[in-house]
C-alpha cells in the first residue's frame, strides 16, 4: 500500500505548517516505512532513544511473572491458571515459584502477579521461608518499575488469615512497586474470588502494557480432548478398599490405615504427595443444627446456583462446624446479640479467640439463639466444607492403582460436649469398606525420595508422620535404590502403637530399612522424644549428613518440628565443631540443596 493523498486532518493538534510538512514526510511511504516511524516515535515517548529498525518493526511482547509460594499445591495450580490466561491475554507469561529464585530477580519483573497462602500460625509455605525472609528484609530490591497485584490463599478459621498475601502486598508497595489491583483474600472456597482477581487484574495490566500481539490459540492436545479428568474441581469417588486400625488395645490413640482403589481414575502420584479427602460431616451433628433451629430438613436451599435441601446442604455442602471471626460476624447479622457484638469489637480480639478456642458453631446457635432464622439465612453463614489433605502412605509402585493414608482419629471433649474431628471421623467411621469417599491428588514437588538412589536418607516421623516414610521406603525398594534408609519414630507406648511394626521389622531384616531409633514417650517416667534418639545419635548422623544424606521430618508443625529443628542445628554444631552460625549456615545450605524437607502440618 502506498499512500498518495496526504493523511494529517487539519483538526490534528499541530501548527499549519507542522500538518503539511507530516503530510509531505507520509507520502508516498509504504506499510513498513510508516510502522518504522511509528516504532521510532513511540520509543521517542517513553525516553528509551531511537529503536532500531528491527526493534521498531515488531512492538515487543511484554513479559508477566506470576510469582507463587506454596506448600500443598493450590497457589501453584492458581498460577499456572493465570498465566495461561496472562499468554491468551497477549502477555509472554510464565509462573515462577518462590522456591526457586533469588529475590533480587524481582527487579526484572515489569508485571508482576504474586499468589501465596499462609501456614503455620501466619507463616510462609515451607519451600517459600527463605524466599520471604529476604523480601522482608535488607535484600529485596526497590521496584519503582514494578506493576503488580497480590492474592492471598488463607483459610478463615485461623487468626492469621492470609497474613502472607497482606504481608507480600505491603512489601511490594514499601519497596516503590505500583499496585494495579487491589489484593483478594480467598478462604478455602477461592475458585470464585480467584476468578475475579485473574480476570480483573490481567485486564488492568493488558490496558497498561498494551500487548501488542495475542498467542495464538494452542491447538487441541491429546489431553484436551481426553475423556474425564480428575482434579480438585472434580474428584474422583475412590471405593475404600481396606480400613485396619494401627493401634492395639488400650492405647489412648485411635490411628487408621486405609486403602482407596485408584483404577479407572486416570489419577497419579509419586510418593511424597497428599491425598485431599472431601468429607460428609457427621450425622448428629446435622441433626442438632436442625433441631436446634427448628427447621424443616426439606427446606430448599440453593448454594452456588444448585439447589438442595437443607439436610444435604449440611451433611455433604457446609463447613458446619469451624467457627471463625466471619463466621461469627454473619450470624450475628441474624442473631443481633449484644454480647456477640462485644466480642466481635476489635478492643476484645483475645476474649474472641478464647470463645473461639474448643468451640464450633452448634454452640454459637445453643448460645445465641437466632430467632426466626430461614434455612437459606442458615446457610448463608458458612462456607464450603474443605477438602482435608493426607500424606500418602503408599509407593504406587509398590501398589498399583491404590492409594494408602495413615490417619489419626481426633476426637476431644469441649465446653461440655463430645467433639469429632470432621475428615477423620468421616473415614473412620461415615463410610464403609466398599463404599465410596471423593479424593484428589495434590503434589508435593519438593517432598521426593532422593534424586540420587545411592544418597542415604534420614526420616523422622512420629505419630501420623510415619506415613509418607512407608511410601519412601516402598519406593526405594521397589526402583531398587541402593542408599541407606534411616527412620526415627515414636509415639506413645511400644506395645500399643508402634504404627507398622511387622513392616519396619521385615524392612530391618532385609536390609531394606538400615537404621531404625524409637521413641516411645510414655512406656518411662521421663518423656523420650525422636530428637532424643537423635541426640543419642549425633556423631552417626552427621556422619550420614557428611556423606550426603538428604534429611526429611513429617508430622506434628507445632512442637515436634520445631524440636527437631534444633536437635539438628546442635548436633551439627557438636559433630561439625562448628560455631553457631556456621550450623545456621549448614542447616540452610541443606534447604538450599534441597536436603532437608519437611511435610508438616
Ligand atoms: C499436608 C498435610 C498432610 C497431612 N497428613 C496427615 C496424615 O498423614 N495423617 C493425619 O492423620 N493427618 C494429616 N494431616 C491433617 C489432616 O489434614 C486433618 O487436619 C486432620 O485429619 C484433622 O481433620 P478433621 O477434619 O478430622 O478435623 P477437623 O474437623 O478439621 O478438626 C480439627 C480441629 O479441631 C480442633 N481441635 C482438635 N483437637 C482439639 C482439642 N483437643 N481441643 C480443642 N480443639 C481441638 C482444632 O481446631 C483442629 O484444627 C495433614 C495435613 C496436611 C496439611
Ligand atoms: N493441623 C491439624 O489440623 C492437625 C490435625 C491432626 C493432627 N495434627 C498434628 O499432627 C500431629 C500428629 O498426630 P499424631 O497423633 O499422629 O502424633 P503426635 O501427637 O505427634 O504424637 C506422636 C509422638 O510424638 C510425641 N511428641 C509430643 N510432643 C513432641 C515434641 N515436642 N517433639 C517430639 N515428639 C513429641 C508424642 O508424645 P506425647 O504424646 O507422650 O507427648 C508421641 O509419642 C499431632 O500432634 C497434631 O499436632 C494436626
Ligand atoms: C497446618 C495448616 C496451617 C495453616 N495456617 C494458616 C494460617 O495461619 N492462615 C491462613 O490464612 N491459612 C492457613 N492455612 C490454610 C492454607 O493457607 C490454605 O489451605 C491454602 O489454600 C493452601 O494453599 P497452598 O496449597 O498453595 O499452600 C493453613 C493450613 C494448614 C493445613
Amino acid at each position: 500500500m502506498s499512500h498518495t493523498d496526504p493523511v494529517v486532518p487539519s483538526t490534528a493538534p499541530l501548527a499549519p505548517e507542522q500538518v503539511a510538512s507530516l503530510n509531505s514526510l507520509i507520502k508516498g511511504l509504504q506499510a513498513d516505512q510508516l510502522l518504522w516511524i511509528e516504532g521510532f516515535i513511540s520509543g521517542l515517548r517513553a525516553g528509551s532513544g531511537a529503536p532500531t529498525p528491527a526493534a521498531a518493526a515488531t512492538v515487543a511482547t511484554p513479559e508477566l511473572t506470576v510469582l507463587y509460594g506454596t506448600e500443598s499445591g493450590n497457589s501453584e495450580a492458581l498460577a499456572d491458571l493465570t498465566t495461561k490466561a496472562a499468554k491468551a491475554s497477549g502477555f509472554k507469561a510464565k509462573a515462577v515459584n518462590m522456591a526457586d529464585i533469588k529475590v533480587a530477580k524481582l527487579k526484572d519483573m515489569e508485571n508482576l502477579l504474586v499468589i501465596v497462602s499462609t501456614w503455620g500460625e501466619g507463616d510462609p509455605p515451607e519451600t517459600a521461608t527463605d524466599f520471604y525472609e529476604d523480601f522482608m528484609g535488607d535484600k529485596a530490591p526497590k521496584l519503582p518499575n514494578t506493576r503488580f497485584s497480590v492474592l492471598g490463599l488463607g483459610d478463615t478459621s485461623y487468626e492469621d488469615f492470609c497474613k502472607m498475601g497482606k504481608d507480600f502486598d505491603a512489601r511490594l508497595e514499601a519497596l516503590g512497586a505500583r499496585r494495579v489491583y487491589d489484593r483478594v483474600d480467598c478462604d478455602v472456597d477461592y475458585d470464585d474470588d480467584f476468578a475475579k482477581w485473574h480476570k480483573g487484574a490481567l485486564a488492568v495490566l493488558e490496558a497498561e502494557a498494551k500487548p501488542a500481539a495475542t498467542e495464538p490459540a494452542a491447538a487441541p492436545t491429546a489431553a484436551a480432548v481426553a475423556p474425564v479428568k480428575y482434579s480438585r474441581k472434580n474428584p474422583f469417588p475412590a471405593e475404600l478398599n481396606e480400613r485396619v486400625m494401627l493401634n492395639g488395645e488400650g492405647s489412648a490413640k485411635e490411628t487408621i490405615h486405609l486403602e482407596f482403589n485408584l483404577e479407572g481414575s486416570g489419577l497419579t502420584y509419586e510418593a511424597g504427595d497428599a491425598l485431599a479427602v472431601v468429607p460428609h460431616n457427621a450425622e448428629d451433628v446435622v441433626d442438632d443444627f436442625i433441631q436446634t433451629t427448628g427447621l424443616d430438613p426439606e427446606s430448599p436451599v440453593l448454594i452456588k446456583e444448585q439447589d438442595y435441601t437443607l439436610h444435604q446442604a449440611l451433611t455433604s455442602q457446609l463447613d458446619i462446624t469451624s467457627i471463625s471471626l466471619p463466621v461469627i460476624k454473619r450470624y450475628n447479622e441474624i442473631a443481633k446479640d449484644a454480647k456477640l457484638e462485644k466480642l466481635l469489637d476489635p478492643a476484645h480480639k483475645a476474649e474472641l479467640q478464647d470463645y473461639i478456642y474448643g468451640r464450633e458453631i452448634i454452640d454459637l446457635l445453643h448460645e445465641f439463639p437466632a430467632k426466626a432464622i430461614t434455612a437459606d439465612a442458615l446457610v448463608g453463614i458458612m462456607r464450603k466444607l474443605p477438602p482435608r489433605l493426607y500424606s500418602i502412605a503408599s509407593s504406587p509402585k509398590a501398589h498399583p492403582g491404590e492409594v494408602h493414608l495413615t490417619v489419626g482419629v481426633v476426637r476431644y471433649d469441649a465446653h461440655g460436649r463430645n467433639r469429632k474431628g470432621v475428615c477423620s471421623t468421616y473415614l473412620a467411621e461415615r463410610i464403609a469398606e466398599g463404599e465410596k469417599a471423593d479424593v484428589f491428588v495434590t503434589p508435593n514437588k519438593h517432598f521426593k525420595v532422593p534424586a540420587n538412589g545411592d544418597a542415604p536418607m534420614i526420616m523422622i516421623g512420629p505419630g501420623t508422620g510415619i506415613a509418607p516414610f512407608r511410601a519412601f521406603v516402598e519406593e526405594r525398594k521397589a526402583i531398587g535404590a541402593k542408599g541407606k534408609n534411616w527412620l526415627f519414630f515414636g509415639d506413645q507406648h511400644y506395645l500399643t502403637d508402634f504404627l507398622y511394626q511387622t513392616e519396619w521389622q521385615d524392612y530391618l531384616a532385609d536390609g531394606i530399612l538400615t537404621k531404625l531409633d524409637l521413641a516411645f514417650s510414655r512406656d518411662q517416667k521421663e518423656k523420650v522424644y525422636v530428637q532424643d534418639r537423635m541426640r543419642e545419635n549425633g556423631q552417626e548422623l552427621y556422619a550420614w549428613l557428611e556423606q550426603g544424606a538428604s534429611f526429611y521430618v513429617c508430622g506434628d508443625a507445632s512442637r515436634m518440628a520445631t524440636d527437631v529443628d534444633v536437635a539438628l542445628h546442635d548436633i551439627i554444631e557438636q559433630e561439625g565443631g562448628l560455631s553457631k552460625d556456621d550450623a545456621v549456615a549448614y542447616v540452610k545450605k541443606l534447604k538450599d540443596d534441597k536436603r532437608y524437607l519437611r511435610d508438616v502440618y
